[in-house]
């Protein structure tokens, strides 16, 4: 068979590997990949919301099936049109992409659903908005209503930065036509999870459960950052905890989506927060989590191209679905900037790593035969082991065996996880 993964970052990265485990697929494709996806699939150069091209080159290459991972073509349409050519595709259509594709649409399904999550208001008149902002306590949280590479959302500690954050969003237009609207809405604490299943509109499998962190420095200081690394599975998502959203947060929201004419179909990523009142649902997204797939598959045990395939076909209440008792960890090694400036083009180098760690490329690219950074998320380093502290160990170890100019990570990745572990023992 024939594959085709639309993407080319880390996560994509780590489907590939997963799906190389199957031994029905002949031949997998990525659109556009990477430097380090180009060991493991062909890449070809097609951006990944080139919908027009990424259906031509399905159909003159007779692929047989399609992931389709990043949220953009998701909410781009490109399963739909995919699916109209007779390719099945992995991942929601565009009706159900919506789910992350707007934020008014997704607070409103729960607010109608009675699915928990933050208090909110919204609005398409920054006046009117600022005007709210009087009646607030603070810190207050501001998103745009559209996809902003997870750079939308903005806590504002007091009223004049809250003033400033709806001008920039929605004046000065940072985020083009996804801060049209806005939602304000109430600031929450508590330990954040992220929870990724598997659904076919008919039935949903939880994935292991997963922490991100996602400021660029130690102690969860500086600038939010696409994600600095991850953990699975996370301790403060207790087997009580995980029933309490199965049954108020997870279901209801396939039931919701169905009840909308919008099924969901793939994988739908819950990011909660577990807030003195109970789980809360932070964002919802259309798709896998980028770190966060980086350290889930690699502790799935059942094969994920069939996974796929019943999500797809609509028969994943027969397909098992089980993870590893162990757990993973994955460090991001980032260009020196990053979130902000950063240099490109440093060639990267790897010594042999220790068994059990794996690295996913997410900037990188192949230039005259040799791998160089092209991002500033550049490598996810990645381990698995029994437990977590020698799975963050081995991840630290992997990482020190790689190497480019202005390498950059966070030294304190699962600090905060197994401090909880030890917490409780
Ligand atoms: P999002 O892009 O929606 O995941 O938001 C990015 C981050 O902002 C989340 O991971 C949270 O840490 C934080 N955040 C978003 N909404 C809230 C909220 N209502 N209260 C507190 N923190 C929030
Ligand atoms: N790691 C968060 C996300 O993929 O949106």
């Amino acid at each position: 068979m024939k594959v085709m993964v639309i993407g080319g970052g880390g996560r994509e990265h780590a489907i590939i590997h997963s799906l190389k485990k199957n031994s029905e697929i002949d031949k997998i494709y990525a659109l556009p990949g990477n430097g380090g996806i180009a060991k493991e699939a062909q890449c070809v150069a097609i951006g990944a919301t080139d919908k027009e091209k990424i259906v031509e080159f399905a159909v003159d290459n007779k692929i047989d099936f399609a992931v389709v991972a990043p949220d953009d073509p998701l909410v781009l349409g490109v399963v739909d049109a995919l699916n109209e050519k007779g390719i099945d595709a992995f991942g929601p259509r565009a009706n159900a992409a919506i789910i992350e594709g707007s934020k008014v649409f997704s607070k409103n399904l729960m607010k109608k659903y009675n699915i928990p999550t933050a208090a909110y208001e919204v609005f398409s008149d920054s006046e009117k908005a600022k005007e709210y902002l009087n009646s607030c306590d603070f810190p207050i949280v501001i998103k745009a209503d559209g996809l902003a590479l997870g750079k939308g959302v903005i806590i504002a500690p007091n009223l004049e930065e809250a003033k400033d954050a709806i001008d920039m969003i929605m004046k000065d237009k940072v985020f083009g036509a996804s801060g049209n609207n806005i939602v304000i809405e109430e600031f929450l604490t508590g330990p954040e999870v992220s929870v990724l299943c598997f659904t076919d509109g008919k039935c949903l499998k939880p994935m292991v459960s997963s922490m991100d962190h996602k400021r660029a420095l130690d102690n969860d200081e500086g600038l939010n950052t696409g994600g600095m690394g991850t953990i699975a599975p996370n301790p403060c998502y207790t087997e009580s905890i995980a029933k309490e959203c199965m049954e108020t947060i997870f279901i209801p929201t396939m039931e919701a989506m169905n009840k909308e004419g919008r099924t969901f179909k793939g994988c739908l990523y819950f990011g909660l927060m577990l807030t003195p009142k109970g789980p809360k649902v932070i964002e919802y997204n259309c798709r896998f989590g980028d770190p966060e797939t980086q350290v889930v598959l690699p502790l799935l045990k059942s094969d994920l191209f069939d996974i796929m395939r019943s999500v797809a076909n609509g028969t994943l209440e027969n397909q098992e679905v089980e993870f590893s008792k162990g757990a993973a960890a994955c460090v991001i090694a980032a260009s020196k900037g990053y979130p902000q400036k950063y240099d490109k083009g440093f060639v990267i180098t790897e010594e042999s790593l220790p068994e059990g760690s794996f690295v996913y490329h997410a900037g990188t690219a192949l230039k005259d035969g040799k791998v160089v950074t092209n991002g500033g998320r550049v490598l996810g380093i990645t381990a698995t082991a029994d437990n977590l502290e020698d799975a963050i160990k081995k991840a630290y170890a992997a990482s020190e065996k790689v190497s480019f100019e202005n390498k950059y990570q966070r030294s304190d990745i699962g600090k905060k996880a197994l401090d909880i572990l030890n917490r409780e023992n």
